[in-house]
């Protein structure tokens, strides 16, 4: 018998964890805010939103750059949160982490200095259908300006990748392997670990986008031994303008600059510049500190949880919240993989998921409607916009319930 871990033994304390984030104890015109749009962005504990605060009061200088007493602690703290996300994607180093903005910015980086740097016309760039718009038009620049071309994975009815086409489709032109971890539409858990195999097994390189993985599954980036990595700090309950891109050492060595400027060079003079090395050579100017800072507060909180605990309690609610679903009548789940995260994309045949969103927001309950950054998504399913509940471990039964129920009075006042 395997023996179960502490961590695993580990249990969420919901109504406990609760009493952390503020933002959930809003009320919307008399009711209880019901928040289910975490797939867009999650709520922030108090310990994140004091680390900024703390930031802002007691430790604010610029990093990296003065050798005063507030930039030592600044440079201090902004480089502990990098060992922080080391540990916790598993790099092998600090050095391969990459802070950004968020997602956006991390794959646009790696589309512009690995993509610009090594593409040539006649080479391939294969992305999945279910790509977020992020991960689909950096790479449309990039093909634009090398002469590249993008093929597309395709994906059977369930929203699932169709891996013996991903097979065929590999060939010694395949360079760029683009990839999403969960679907922020379908929920689907794509087999990272699969793909980026047979992808190595042509030569070609794997970027994951991690936008909506990285907050609810563990990930170690060594044993899925992608190539990139990419992180959103908001979606992680981290703040706004922060995320984080992983990439192998060897890699980032050998790429251009995505931005240049202040604190990513060595030396400058109007003949010629010299870079850092990565990280620093891909983090031009002055960051987002104080986001840095308090996304390696979010990175403990979620420690501190437990990332099996987690994902145990998260996989309960999903189970529970696509029962429910099914029982109302007139609903099409978009997204029905056997590799499922905590996220239920929808259309009902009575009504718009603009019009569902808008009832479902006079009942207190957050939800998502429109194409998600997923237009061709939506039009592989011949829709043009879902209704989607995205869940985190804050959530509970009793908010599906009242989910449920609302989808009732969708349809009374549509039918
Ligand atoms: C799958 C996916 N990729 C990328 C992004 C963009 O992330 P960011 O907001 O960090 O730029 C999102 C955000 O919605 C997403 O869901």
């Amino acid at each position: 018998m395997t023996p179960i871990s502490t961590e695993n033994k580990r249990k969420i304390d919901v109504e406990k964890i609760r009493k952390d984030f503020p933002a959930l104890h809003t009320s919307v015109e008399g009711r209880p805010l019901v928040y289910l749009d975490n797939a867009a962005t999650s709520q922030k504990p108090l310990s994140v939103i004091e680390a900024t605060r703390e930031y802002y009061i007691n430790q604010n200088a610029n990093v990296h750059r003065g050798v005063h007493y507030l930039s030592r602690i600044a440079t201090t703290l902004f480089e502990e949160t990098r060992e922080k996300a080391h540990r916790f994607l598993n790099s092998r180093s600090p050095n391969e982490i990459i802070f950004t903005k968020g997602c956006t910015e991390a794959i646009n980086l790696v589309a512009y200095s690995y993509g610009r740097a090594f593409l040539k016309p006649g080479d391939e760039i294969l992305l999945t259908n279910m790509e977020h718009h992020s991960n689909i038009v950096p790479w449309q620049l990039v093909a634009e300006a090398t002469g590249a071309k993008i093929r597309v994975i395709p994906i059977n009815d369930c929203g699932e990748l169709l891996l013996d086409e991903f097979e065929k489709m590999l060939s010694e032109r395949t360079k760029i392997v683009g990839c999403v971890y969960i679907s922020n539409v379908l929920g689907t858990i794509n087999p990272i670990k699969e793909i980026t195999k047979k992808a190595h097994e042509v030569g070609a390189v794997v970027l994951v986008d991690g936008a909506q993985s990285t907050p609810h599954l563990r990930v170690d980036v060594q044993d899925l031994d992608v190539d990139f990595y990419t992180v959103s700090g908001h979606k992680m309950y981290a703040p706004t303008g922060v995320g984080v891109l992983y990439g192998k050492l060897d890699l980032l060595e050998k790429m251009i600059p995505y931005q240049g400027g202040g604190d990513m060079i060595r030396t400058v003079s109007f003949e010629k510049t010299t870079y850092k090395e990565p990280p620093h050579k891909f983090e031009a100017g002055t960051p987002n500190i104080a986001g840095v800072v308090a996304m390696g507060s979010a990175i403990d909180y979620i420690e501190n949880l437990g990332m099996d605990a987690i994902q145990a309690y998260e996989n309960e609610l999903s189970i529970y919240a696509h029962e429910r679903i099914a029982e109302v009548p007139g609903i099409r789940v978009i997204g029905t993989a056997k590799e499922k995260a905590g996220l239920v994309s929808f259309v009902m045949d009575c009504a718009h998921a603009h019009d569902i969103g808008t009832i479902l927001d006079s009942e207190g309950i957050a939800v998502r409607a429109g194409h998600h950054c997923c237009m061709p998504l939506m039009e592989r399913f011949g829709i043009s916009a879902t209704a989607r509940a995205s869940l985190a471990f804050y959530n509970t039964k009793e908010e599906i319930d009242i989910l449920i129920k609302g989808l009732y009075k969708v349809r009374e006042i549509f039918k």
